[in-house]
This record gives C-alpha cells, sequence and structure tokens, in this order.
C-alpha cells in the first residue's frame, strides 16, 4: 500500500518525504485554504512547489461543477507538472469528465466517494483513483472501513484498474485495516502518519536498553 501525505502543507510533506516513506500527496480546497494561499498564481506555484518536492503523484482539486468547467480547470491543472492528478467530485458532469480527461491521457481521482455505487461508476469513467472517504462515514455512524473492503472486493472480482484510495484518514487502526483490505494507497494526515510510530513498549524499551548500555559504554 503506497502512502500518500493529505496536506498541502510544505513542512509537513517535506518531513515525511525525508523519511522515505511517502508515494504521493493530496490535497483539497480546504487544506489550500488553511495555508493561506490566495490567488491562482499562487496556487499553481504550490502545486508545483510540491511536485518538485515528492516523487509521486499529486491530487490537485477542480471547483468547477460544470463539464465545460472542470475541463478547462483540468487542463490547467495538468500543465503545472507531469505528476499532477485531477481530483474531480462524484457527479454527473464529474464522471462524464473523468471520462473525457482519461480518454485524452489526463490522469484523474474522483473525490468524495460514499458508497460502492459511486465506487463502480469513477471505475467505469476510467479514473487513475476512487477516493472513498472513510473518516466522513464514521463520523455519520457508518463503516468506512466495510466500503472499502466491499470496494476492493467489487475490483478485484471486476477486474478494475482503478486504485483504491483511503481517504479521510483518522487513525493509526484505519490505516493497518486499510492495507488489510486492500486499499491500494492510504492518504494520511500528518498527525495520523506519524502516530503510526507511537508504541508505549517501544519507548519503554528504548529507555532500558539506553540505561543498560551505560554500563558498558
Ligand atoms: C483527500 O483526498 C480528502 O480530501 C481528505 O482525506 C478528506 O479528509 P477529511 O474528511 O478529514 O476532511
Amino acid at each position: 500500500m503506497k502512502f500518500f501525505i493529505d496536506t498541502a502543507n510544505l513542512n509537513q510533506i517535506r518531513e515525511i518525504n525525508d523519511l522515505g516513506i511517502l508515494d504521493g500527496v493530496t490535497t483539497n480546497p480546504s487544506l489550500m485554504a488553511k495555508e493561506g494561499i490566495k490567488g491562482k498564481e499562487a496556487v499553481f506555484q504550490h502545486y508545483r512547489t510540491i511536485c518538485e518536492t515528492v516523487n509521486g503523484d499529486v491530487s490537485a482539486e477542480v471547483v468547477s461543477t460544470d463539464f465545460d468547467g472542470i475541463i478547462r480547470e483540468a487542463q490547467e491543472l495538468a500543465k503545472i507538472h507531469p505528476r499532477i492528478v485531477v481530483k474531480v467530485p462524484m457527479i454527473k458532469d464529474g464522471v462524464k469528465a473523468i471520462h473525457w480527461l482519461t480518454e485524452h491521457g489526463i490522469p484523474t481521482n474522483c473525490t468524495l466517494v460514499f458508497s460502492a455505487a459511486q465506487a463502480i461508476l469513477a471505475a467505469k469513467a476510467g479514473a487513475r483513483y476512487v477516493s472513498p472517504f472513510i473518516g466522513r462515514i464514521d463520523d455519520i455512524n457508518w463503516d468506512g472501513l466495510e466500503l472499502i473492503e466491499q470496494i476492493a472486493h467489487i475490483y478485484t472480482v471486476q477486474g478494475f484498474e482503478t486504485q483504491i484510495l483511503a481517504a479521510s484518514i483518522r487513525s493509526s487502526l484505519h490505516i493497518v485495516k486499510c492495507a488489510e483490505a486492500g486499499a491500494d494507497v492510504c492518504t494520511c494526515p500528518y498527525d495520523t502518519l506519524i502516530g503510526l510510530f507511537k508504541h508505549p513498549l517501544t519507548d519503554i524499551g528504548l529507555a532500558k536498553f539506553l540505561e543498560d548500555a551505560k554500563k558498558w559504554q
């Protein structure tokens, strides 16, 4: 399973990239807004910097909701860098645009997916990635991880090539369960990735080893 970081924060991206465990980046309009970037030129420059920092796919989201607008935005975003993947919402014009963009060689990430039915549509349209939002499903007391299992099963049975990009990740458990369920990618906030390192027995064991090492150093 690949690790993407779900942020537009350059310090977080650089830190995780330096660990050698990063395969890509996802952003969305909310994450871009959080960084205080304003204006199209600044936004495009920010995407360019992310692409030059990480050797992997970088999702950049359109904000148009009509077919023509999505295509126009997607073509502009795709020109920023060859590793840009255009993030398109799961709506009728979005699916139509994903099909058009796929036919024209522009890779897409179908976002805001909350059901297996929507995941089938994304795959049929030819999306490179489908992004089921598991944390937001849990938030409404449904089971986000069950959705990942269901999509993984359907894609295997049907031979769909779209990669499952588990999104809206909230915990280490989400990440481990996504790996078990066969997600191709997990996009995680910085804190969740750092959380993977943590185990109290590691801390206790290391403190003991360092203390004992003083006896023979
Ligand atoms: C990533 O592609 C999604 O936009 C993101 O994971 C959504 O996460 P959230 O539900 O924590 O906002």
